[in-house]
Parts: structure tokens; sequence; C-alpha cells
């Protein structure tokens, strides 16, 4: 069964160009690094996905799920951003530096640990209103180079 759609979806890879909508699908076309894609591979075959595209769609909704409970939070806050990034990418550490500099009236701590000859892990501890963490957190997921970033926050007065 699973052969027989992949030789489905082999047949349709002239039309891939773009995007077409068939029975409520839209496929699309992405690229990623090579190892990125073995890594998901892997991971999906493990947890008994029946094809890639499934194993997609479901870290799409949980993106959006993580997205939207975000948006959800308010109030004073505390938490922490985790994330690693490359360090050879050209202007990011600069670049996380302004950042940070930027919120400088609710970050608390960082910590810096060197994970690899091009890996750098960081974790900040913050204080301040959930509207301007989420602000910090997104800006920080929206630089190139850099790889996972984790929001975890708590109600600063409970
Ligand atoms: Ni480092």
């Amino acid at each position: 069964m699973e052969e027989k759609k992949e030789k489905q979806e082999s047949r349709q890879e002239p039309h891939e160009e773009g995007h077409e909508e068939e029975h409520g699908l839209t496929r699309i076309g992405v690229s990623l690094p090579a190892n990125l894609l073995e890594k998901f591979d892997r991971i999906i075959e493990e947890r008994g996905y029946s094809s890639r595209s499934e194993g997609i769609r479901d870290a799409i909704r949980a993106y959006i799920v993580e997205y939207e409970w975000m948006r959800g939070e308010t109030g004073d806050q505390i938490g922490t951003i985790t994330y690693i990034y490359d360090h050879s990418q050209r202007g990011l550490v600069n670049e996380l530096m302004d950042i940070q500099h930027h919120y400088l009236d609710m970050i608390c701590s960082s910590t810096h640990i060197h994970l690899s000859e091009e890996n750098c892990f960081e974790v900040i501890v913050l204080r301040g209103d959930a509207k301007r963490i989420r602000e910090l957190a997104e800006k920080i997921m929206a630089l190139r180079g850099v790889k996972h970033v984790k929001l975890t926050t708590t109600h600063a007065g409970l």
C-alpha cells in the first residue's frame, strides 16, 4: 500500500513546481538540509508514521499549537529561553547580543555553553511582561543560524 502511494507521488512529480490542490491537500516543495531530513525520517519511522507527509503534518500542527499557546499567555511572568545556534553564522553573535541588550530590563541572567566546534547553547532567565518575553523569543527564533528555541514561562505571581 505504501509502495503504491510512493509511485503515485513520483508520477505527480512533474507538477511539483509551485503547488497543486488535490482532495483538500496542498502539495508544497520544501528545501531542507540533508541531515535534518535524515533525522526527521528516523524519528517518524521510530514513531510508526505511515508516511513522511503525515509526520510533517503533525510537526506543523505541534508548531501551531505551541505558537498559539505562547500567544495566549499574559501578565507578569518568569521564564527561560533556551536556544542552540551556529556561532559561525555571519553576524549572528552580534545580532543576538543586540537583541538581548534591547530587552535588558527583563533579563535576569544568561549562560553560554560551547557545545561543539560550531554550536553554542544559551539559556536566558527573564522576568517581565508575557508579551515582551514572547517578542524576545520570536526575534531569536527568526534569526538565521538559530537551530532550536524553547520558551518556558510560568506566572511570576503564583
Ligand atoms: Ni559558544
